[in-house]
């Protein structure tokens, strides 16, 4: 049962909202050695300027009642100023602060460097700041670049970042920006992206009557909350968790640095494009589009391809209410991206997908790509040139959430079980977006439309995702800012 009412004051923005952005800095710090008491003393100076969700929810509001407004005037919506700011702590971080309690994720107190090849990454593409010690991150959110470097530099003001005394050191900082123009919210590959999120019971109103979609307890994204049951291993009991009392209303962020390679993903595309009529209506895709669209599970507007399987249809690019039929990969690939991700229906006959329900807040980052890329069919050296996705997600667990996801579902062959499936399935394959194979061949089956040719593999020569690093993190409530980490 939830131990008291949920009071979205107390709980950093970016989990239950989301910081409204066009701009963003990730500002990952260690705590200087022999500085913890005076960063304490900084932190609570810093404190007050962290968004809250209520916070982030009255920004929200007042872009939509602005929009609405704009509209019935007829006139444009004018970008409104706004500055996010949240913190969070890797477990390294909490032994910096000299805290001790065991806060009950085996996934978090390792830290992504330990757990990279369990994850299927190459650490030789790690970025060499990333195998560093990093104690907490600062998210810092904008509606342009100007307002996010004067947010950071008060904030570096807070912890005297350039004098002798300052308490921190920034071990490295990454930016990202949303896309220009019509490719606003999308990520590189031009997928509309950070649209299927788990509504939360009680705090996401008007989505319980969703068909599809089921709201989620608080506790699978909010330590302590109801439904943060423990760490369920496919086959075994669920094993119980004991949180730190200071853990409530927290939550862990899983933070990944993903560059990917688009011309060499787009060529992909064109190399292995989908038959499709010589003569197509206004609206049909390309095969290469319709390749794309089934190796994510949703075209580039969004909309998902299980609802309209032929064409793209922007109408549709918000919907949720879709289920896939558990035994047939005809409308939507069983290894594709979103399926992969949350098969929804496909496991409703072996528990469901609740527990391993995340809340994404990425963004992207790096520039488009260049005319002189796209002629060479290759992504450039340069590293100015690099371009991907900032992945960051909330859950109360990572071994059931992101660590899951990534390593038991992307990577994994055998995942969705396919034994009732028609005709049958040898392997559905691994995620053509981010799966890794290990120890199985990268390639996925059911990319064709044609239920004939269902069985067909896809094999992926090169990887088009790359891990660069990243680390996990938890993210407090504010009373636990206030009374255990800056006390
Ligand atoms: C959904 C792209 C990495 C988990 C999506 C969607 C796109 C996308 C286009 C569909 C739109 C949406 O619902 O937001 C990408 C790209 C990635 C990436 C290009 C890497 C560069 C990841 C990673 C994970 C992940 C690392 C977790 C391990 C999810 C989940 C969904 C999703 C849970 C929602 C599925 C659903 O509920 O329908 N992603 N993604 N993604 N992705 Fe990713």
């Amino acid at each position: 049962a939830n131990p008291r009412p949920l009071d979205l004051n107390n709980v950093q923005g970016d989990i239950l909202e989301g910081l409204g952005k066009k701009n963003e800095a990730f500002f990952f710090f260690q705590i200087k050695a022999g500085q913890a008491s005076p960063f304490r003393e900084d932190l609570r100076s810093f404190i007050p300027l962290i968004t809250t969700t209520t916070e982030a929810k009255k920004f929200h509001q007042c872009i939509r009642e602005g929009k609405k407004e704009a509209a019935k005037q007829g006139k444009p919506f004018p970008m409104i100023e706004n500055s996010g700011v949240n913190i969070s702590f890797s477990q390294k971080g909490l032994v910096a602060l000299g805290i001790t309690d065991n806060i009950g994720d085996d996934v978090f107190k390792q830290g992504m460097l330990a757990d990279a090849s369990g994850l299927g990454d190459d650490l030789s593409d790690w970025d060499a700041d990333f195998k560093k010690e990093i104690h907490a991150v600062i998210i810092v959110t904008a509606n342009s670049t100007s307002v996010l470097e004067r947010t950071l530099d008060h904030i570096k003001s807070i912890f005297r970042v350039g004098h002798k005394d300052t308490t921190i050191q920034e071990v490295t900082r990454l930016l990202g920006q949303t896309r220009p123009g019509a490719e606003d919210g999308h990520e590189h590959f031009g997928f509309n992206d950070g649209l299927s999120q788990p509504a939360v019971k009680d705090v996401d109103a008007g989505v319980t009557s969703e068909p599809g979609e089921k709201p989620v307890r608080q506790g699978v994204i909010l330590l302590g909350r109801e439904g943060d049951d423990g760490l369920l291993i496919p086959g075994q009991p669920l094993k119980s968790v004991t949180r730190p009392s200071w853990a409530l209303d927290g939550s862990f962020l899983a933070f990944r640095y993903l560059k990917q390679l688009v011309p060499e993903f787009d060529s992909f595309l064109e190399a292995n494009a989908l038959p499709v009529p010589r003569i197509r209506a206004p609206g049909d895709p390309t095969g290469a589009e319709l390749l794309g669209a089934r190796l994510v599970g949703r075209w580039k507007s969004g909309a998902p391809i299980d609802l309209t399987p032929i064409r793209d249809n922007p109408a549709f690019a918000t919907r949720e209410d879709f289920r896939f039929d558990p035994a047939n990969q005809e409308r939507c690939p069983f290894a594709a991206h979103v399926r992969k991700t949350n098969p929804r229906s496909d496991l409703d006959k072996l528990g469901g997908t609740e527990i391993r329900r995340i809340i994404r807040r990425g963004i992207a980052f790096g520039p488009e790509v260049t005319t002189e890329e796209k002629k060479a069919k290759k992504s450039s050296s340069n590293e100015k040139l690099e371009r991907g996705l900032l992945f960051t997600c909330y859950q109360s667990n990572l071994g059931n959430g992101f660590h899951f996801m990534q390593e038991s579902w992307a990577n994994n062959n055998q995942f969705p079980p396919k034994t009732a499936a028609t005709p049958p399935v040898p392997a559905p394959g691994i995620d053509p977006i981010i799966g890794v194979g290990i120890g199985t061949p990268r390639q996925m089956v059911g990319t064709s439309p044609d239920i004939s040719k269902s069985n067909q593999e896809l094999d992926f020569t090169a990887k088009w995702v790359i891990p660069r690093g990243g680390e996990y993190f938890f993210s407090p409530s504010i009373s636990a800012l206030k009374n255990t980490f800056a006390a």
